[in-house]
């Protein structure tokens, strides 16, 4: 399954500290854990949640520091401890076995990026999905989840590209009724998936401290199968000059093909307003487009484009299944 070749985000770097931490990816159980580098933190690691004695879950256990500081992760059953190779070390009920080499716990490939934990099941060279607005100083980085959501990642996706739905999901935040038709916009294929151009909207209140409405020119990129980044500017066609700009990543983890976890990574030109506040915005908006998403059926996303009525206003979204179907996307879709 292609997907398991690809990273994925699975928690927030400040969720895994101490102790270890319960993950699902494309139905998988994780478990994540740091070790500790000196005095300080260490790598995160990503196992299957499973240890191989009798299959009790390690994220029940805890991670353990020996006196050289070399940190292992301890099953809550039995004690059987896992350096961070995965290599069983010891098995406390025969404390002079030395456990060969096959007495292992399952690791995956885990990396920290933007602030997330990212796991591959399938080791292969793939990478991350890019975000260029992460390495903006001039941005501030907020991160808002994560949200649950019973419905696949392909459909979370979806509804962050559809400018069709803000006059009604989103009335008086990021649309309003009485300006409902949408303008066209251009859609084309890159080399990670797609972006949209010159999508426009007016909007009641944009964004956490808008004192006021304003046209807004987006642009959408898919970068990944289930990770996506919006760009907001004013619209230059007003002839306005460009006051503020934001980026917003999504991320979505597939947890089963029809339940996801969700964050947003905000790239914001904003410093002053306390992150809550940002976040409270992006949780108003999120809560108002959660009930509609979990509402639609099916849960996974048709890819057949005859299954589900598509007008002119729908191309990104058409696009985006287009891409899944041609990457080979097979989770979370039907
Ligand atoms: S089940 Fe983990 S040590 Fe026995
Ligand atoms: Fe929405």
């Amino acid at each position: 399954m292609i997907e398991r070749m690809l990273w994925h985000p699975v928690a927030l770097s400040t969720e895994v500290v101490d102790r270890p931490v319960a993950a699902q990816l494309l139905g998988e159980a994780v478990v994540l854990w740091r070790d500790r580098a000196g005095s300080g933190p260490g790598r995160v690691h990503a196992w299957a949640d499973k240890c191989p004695h009798r299959g009790a879950k390690l994220s029940l256990g805890r991670v353990q520091v020996d006196v050289q500081g070399a940190s292992s992760l301890e099953c809550a059953y039995h004690g059987w401890q896992f350096d961070s190779t995965g290599h069983c070390a010891l098995v406390p009920a025969l404390p002079t076995f030395a456990p060969p080499a096959a007495h292992c716990a399952k690791t995956f490939q885990a990396h920290e990026a933007y602030g997330l934990v990212w796991v591959q099941l399938d080791a292969a060279q793939t990478s991350l999905p890019v975000f260029p607005a992460h390495t903006d100083e001039n941005l501030r980085k907020v991160h808002c989840g994560p949200y649950e959501v019973a419905t696949s990642a392909p459909r979370v996706v979806e509804n962050f590209l559809d400018m069709a739905h803000f006059a009604f999901v989103h009335e008086g935040y990021l649309g309003a009724r009485d300006t409902t038709a949408q303008a066209d916009y251009a859609v084309e294929r890159t080399m990670h998936g797609i972006r949209a151009t010159g999508c426009r909207a007016w909007q009641p209140q944009s964004h956490a401290n808008a004192s006021q409405g304003a046209d807004v020119s987006y642009t959408y990129e898919v970068v990944a199968p289930y990770a996506a980044q919006l760009t907001k500017v004013p619209d230059p066609l007003t002839g306005k000059p460009v006051e503020w700009r934001e980026s917003i990543a999504l991320w979505v983890c597939p947890l089963t093909p029809e339940t996801s976890r969700v964050w947003f990574t905000m790239a914001v030109a904003d410093f002053e307003t306390a992150a809550s506040e940002l976040q409270n915005f992006q949780n108003t908006i999120f809560m108002q487009d959660k009930p509609v998403l979990e509402s639609q059926t099916p849960a996974r996303l048709p890819l057949d484009l005859r299954a589900e009525l598509h007008t002119t206003a729908d191309k990104a979204s058409a696009a985006y299944r287009r891409y899944l179907q041609d990457s080979g996307i097979t989770f979370g879709v039907c």
